[in-house]
């Protein structure tokens, strides 16, 4: 009898505990509002914290549509923030590296910031040489979005949109952007870019998120990774596409096996030379216009994996070799050179030139739709 007292008393510690242990997670609001600072106009900028059931994580402000944070658990339940960027807001002001930034209105480079569109001809803002980066002097990265908590049945989520003007950094067209953001109970940060135009203008989302899956180790070249694609599009001095799609077999491009990224990356390559380390589109080998596998990072000391999934044509590796130590980051921490690595899915570098890449057009009786997914897990 009285062991049956105590077996009682201890599986009721032991529920109570449970509850306790359960109630906390529950506890963390899935989306908690804060604010973030302030822009030099006065305009409050927020900060919106998804966290999920697992109690994975992600901080994401209206200014740039930025990810500041993504705290995911490595293989012994240990939680560490896997992406670059600022403790406040105005690290992200006078920041040129694009950190978790949705980059817009064109991702990537437009050659000689010039292109052609039923045979009127735009020039646009030139920030990269003679070229045009990643939208311009201020493009979406820099742009304040309208925010708002969603209601996505996925998990927690909030919904950024934006207007960008005719004539904004050359481009025609107002365009008016949705970007939703959802953490999902699959650990996944799922990203749903929508935009319709009021006339015919070229468009290419994508999102600058800078990953290192061990954010207490050095560099990022012990990391594995995978793309599937067996071509890519290589570049001239400037970056820019030459219009070839060569194939990755036997160059320092193959990925299609898991290889860690420090493996090749100092070979007497032409193209690594011109990239000064990887910063290449690749073609992804695609079975349809669905979100399929682009590609994998197995981090082996935390055991972290990262998986990118995208219905985009191509995604652009970056080795992060223009880090240059001079980006005080978070908690002051100096990023050096290939401390951390990017996947940028996207349309192809200087689309609107090439009228055999897919195309970049969106018409006024069009809807954009593209999702990407970087999902979680470790092993
Ligand atoms: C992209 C480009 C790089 C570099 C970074 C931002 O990945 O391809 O060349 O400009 O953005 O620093």
């Amino acid at each position: 009898m009285e062991k049956w007292i105590r077996w009682l008393a201890v599986a009721q510690i032991l529920s109570l505990a449970m509850l306790l242990g359960g109630r906390s997670t529950v506890l963390a609001k899935p989306t908690e509002k804060t604010a973030f600072g302030k822009t030099p106009d006065g305009r409050n900028i927020d900060l919106y914290t998804l966290t999920n059931k697992n109690g994975m994580q992600v901080a994401i402000t209206n200014f740039g549509g930025i990810v500041v944070r993504i705290k995911v658990a490595d293989r012994h339940g240990k939680s560490e923030d896997v992406v670059l960027g600022y403790d406040s807001l105005d690290g992200y002001l006078s920041d040129k590296a694009y950190f978790g930034a949705v980059v817009g209105r064109y991702g990537n480079r437009i050659a000689q910031g010039k292109f052609a569109l039923d045979g009127a001809t735009y020039t646009l803002a030139r920030n990269n040489g003679e070229n045009s980066l990643h939208g311009g002097i201020k493009g979406f990265n820099k742009a304040v979005w309208e925010a708002r908590e969603g209601s996505a049945i996925d998990g927690p989520s909030v919904e950024l949109t934006y207007t960008s003007k005719d004539g904004e950094e050359g481009y025609p067209g107002n365009l008016s952007v949705k970007v939703v953001y959802t953490l999902t109970d699959r650990n996944e940060l799922k990203i749903d870019y929508s935009a319709t135009t009021d006339k015919k203008t070229v468009l290419n989302l994508t999102n600058h998120s800078y990953f290192n899956l061990n954010p207490s180790g050095s560099d990022i070249l012990q990391h594995m990774l995978m793309i599937q694609a067996d071509k890519f599009t290589p570049v001239d001095a400037g970056l820019i596409p030459t219009g070839e799609l060569r194939s990755i077999a036997g160059t320092p491009f193959d990925f299609r096996k898991l290889t860690t990224i420090g493996a090749r990356i100092e070979q007497d390559d032409e193209q690594l030379k011109l990239g000064k380390g990887y910063d290449h589109n690749f073609v992804l080998s695609k079975k349809g216009n669905g979100v399929e596998l682009a590609a994998r990072v197995v981090e082996p000391t935390t055991g972290r994996v990262l998986e990118v999934f995208t219905d985009q044509p191509g995604v652009q590796f970056y080795s992060g070799n223009f880090l240059d130590g001079t980006a005080r980051g978070k908690s002051g921490k100096v990023y050096q050179r290939r401390s951390a690595f990017c996947l940028e899915t996207q349309h192809f570098p200087d689309s609107p030139n090439h009228p055999k890449f897919p195309t970049t057009e969106l018409k006024p009786d069009e809807k954009y739709h593209s999702t990407t997914i970087y999902k979680f897990s470790a092993k």
